[in-house]
């Protein structure tokens, strides 16, 4: 079972959401911006992000999978690839979490290799001390401690994702 009480609130969350956006739209006014969002996990900041960022933006999907259960495994899987064309814009990966850094540091270098004119990265979440690749990150919602979160498009078992709030989730036995 989940934790009911919220580790990151819904105010929390909103407010720190139209930082963030406030942030992009600064940055990028002026130019082309293609919003990726990395779904699953990222469906519900992705589209609250984008609600908030005001200059006009293109965006598309990219659906990549890494983990079993809460276990890490490293390998990572395209199942759906993103239809934009990269080459000359400024691409802006949304991700929920990052943790290892491995799926990221997978996706960006991918995308690289199609010669975006630039490529920045926004988090929600930032497992920091779980890091094992270095990934440039240049927006982080939060910087949270090592402990397995469910809520707010993040999942156990695919399960949670619809909390909309984010919660320290908690096995029982
Ligand atoms: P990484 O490749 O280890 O950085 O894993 C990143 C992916 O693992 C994220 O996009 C999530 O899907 C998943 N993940 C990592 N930590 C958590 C967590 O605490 N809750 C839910 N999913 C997580
Ligand atoms: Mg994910």
């Amino acid at each position: 079972m989940v934790v009911g009480k919220p580790f990151l609130t819904v105010d929390q969350i909103q407010k720190k959401n139209r930082e963030l956006a406030d942030r992009i739209t600064a940055d990028y006014r002026g130019k082309d911006l293609l919003a990726v969002g990395i779904l699953k996990g990222a469906f519900i900041f992705f589209s609250d992000l984008v609600r908030l960022i005001q200059i006009p933006l293109t965006i598309d999907f990219l659906i990549a999978s890494s983990y079993m259960k809460s276990e890490t495994t490293g390998e990572i899987k395209i199942h759906y690839d993103i239809r934009e064309d990269l080459a000359d814009r400024d691409v802006l990966l949304v991700e929920d979490i990052v943790d290892t850094g491995i799926t990221l540091n997978y996706i960006r270098e991918r995308i690289l290799q199609e010669e975006p004119r630039s490529l920045k990265i926004c988090t929600f979440l930032d497992k920091k001390e779980r890091r094992e690749v270095d990934v440039p990150i240049d927006y982080v919602g939060f910087e949270i401690p090592n402990e397995f979160v469910v809520g707010y498009g993040l999942d156990y078992d695919n399960r949670y994702r619809n909390l909309p709030y984010v919660s320290i989730f908690k096995k029982t036995a």
